[in-house]
């Protein structure tokens, strides 16, 4: 066994760790809690700079008597997602677990429940791999940073000040809960903390002691880069030696990075697109701005093809219920990840440049050719001339044989094919969001 470096020996580490969910490719985020009832969205009481008792009024309503976290697992199901990942805690401080730490939980709301643990047994019993997201700010707790914070509802009220506050308690109650969740509720495949700014970042949270304890606790988890990082910057986990506290992956926000995210050596990182499906994270009534499953499908595909995955976000009302609207994309999606799941699960960057009418993934020989544009004339595969066993329509196992027609004959360095082989031509495409072509390249 060659005797590699610490820093080598770690980033196998994390490949190792990472297997599944490079694998997995497909993912559900759930933003639910209180904020689900003014529904505004999940950051509606720092934005509105609500006092703490305005806010309260929201826990003595949380009844969220229509809550089957099951329903929200078939939908991930039928979706084709393959991990989910829920907001246990998020900014506002609201518990969805039965924390010995706080009160300000949903088991002591009207719901009288613990979500979490409904959450896992209802995903695990799906086959569903699960992980927690779980917010570093809590401005809720006393003891967190209030007035001249950057984004405490309380930050620009002086009367908010510091000066009786002590953080090492606010520490201790954080780490506490972190704690609970990796002792109380089994295996966790992943934790999401969320998110570090200004110099509330790194040992600022003791990040170091919140890794060795989530490796000590939970060996096999993943855990994001956020304990040092945020949506604006990917942190240390694109150096070559990254400190523990860097992560096992990135989370690009609200975006498909321009390309795959590779650390200082060049070597790939395990990154994932965290993506709402409208503009929210969390509910929000107003917000009809909802992508469509197609472009759902072609952001998937992005990310597969430069080496990623797409966390697609859903935000429960306050009844519990994910939004109609929701829903139906999923549907969709999970359409045609049934006929097409082959080209995304496993797969990842093909090697090859992206062609003008789609994108490319590729698992070992096995080469996916996702084409988004109807073309005139044979569909081109630049350079591949020769390099060709076979081609199928991936959806139907349909063989589409190579393209030969007199007006490709100019063209003898490039393979083409066509989608409809009886016309010779590519339109209207067998399925508009997303057509594939698996093609089995030569040894
Ligand atoms: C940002 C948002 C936060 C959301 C997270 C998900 O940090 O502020 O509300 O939970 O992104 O990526």
């Amino acid at each position: 066994m060659e005797n590699k470096s610490g820093s080598a020996a770690a980033l196998d580490e994390r490949a190792e760790r990472a297997k599944w969910f490079c694998e997995a490719r497909f993912g559900m985020f759930i933003h639910w809690g209180l904020y689900a009832i003014p529904a505004r969205g999940e950051w509606v009481r720092g934005a509105e700079r609500m006092e703490r008792d305005e806010y309260m009024r929201y826990f003595d309503e949380f009844a969220a008597e229509r809550c089957d976290p099951r329903e929200w697992a078939a939908l991930a199901k039928r979706a084709g997602m393959k991990y989910a990942v829920l907001t246990a805690k998020h900014h506002d401080g609201f518990c969805l677990w039965d924390t010995a730490l706080s009160d300000f939980k949903s088991t002591l709301a009207p719901a009288r429940r613990d979500f979490v643990a409904e959450f896992l047994e209802a995903f695990r019993a799906e086959g569903i791999r699960v992980g927690l997201y779980f917010s570093l700010i809590d401005w809720h707790h006393p003891d967190f940073p209030h007035f001249g914070d950057r984004h405490h509802p309380r930050r620009d009220d002086p009367a908010e000040g510091n000066e009786a506050r002590d953080f090492e308690r606010y520490l201790r109650f954080m780490h506490g809960q972190i704690r609970e969740l990796l002792t109380g509720y089994g295996r966790l495949d992943l934790m999401w903390f969320d998110f570090s700014y200004d110099d509330m970042s790194g040992e600022k949270w003791k990040a170091g002691e919140i890794m060795r304890m989530a490796r000590e606790l939970q060996p096999g988890m993943l855990v994001d880069n956020r304990l040092e990082a945020s949506g604006d910057t990917h942190g240390a986990i694109l150096k070559a030696d990254p400190p523990e506290s860097a992560g096992d992956f990135a989370c690009p926000e609200q975006i498909v990075p321009p390309e795959g995210l590779r650390n200082e050596l060049g070597q790939a990182v395990p990154w994932e697109a965290c993506i709402t499906l409208n503009n929210n994270w969390g509910y929000h009534s107003g917000d009809r701005h909802w992508k469509d499953s197609s472009l759902v499908i072609r952001m998937l595909a992005e990310c597969v093809s430069k080496n990623g995955n797409l966390l697609l976000n859903v935000g429960p009302n306050a009844r519990g219920k994910i939004p109609a609207e929701s829903a139906r994309i999923l549907g969709e999606v999970g359409r045609w990840m049934d006929g097409n799941g082959a080209a995304i699960y496993g797969c990842g960057s093909s090697g090859l440049e992206k062609p003008e009418w789609g994108r490319f993934t590729r698992r070992g020989r096995l080469l996916y050719a996702h084409v988004h544009e109807a073309r005139a004339g044979g569909i081109c595969l630049a350079g591949m001339a020769g390099r060709i066993e076979k081609m199928r329509l991936l959806r139907d196992g349909s063989e589409l044989l190579p393209g030969r027609h007199w007006n490709l004959k100019p063209y003898p360095e490039h393979a083409f094919f066509f989608l409809n082989a009886d016309t010779l031509d590519n339109y209207p495409l067998p399925d508009p969001a997303g057509s594939v072509v698996e093609i089995t390249l030569r040894e």
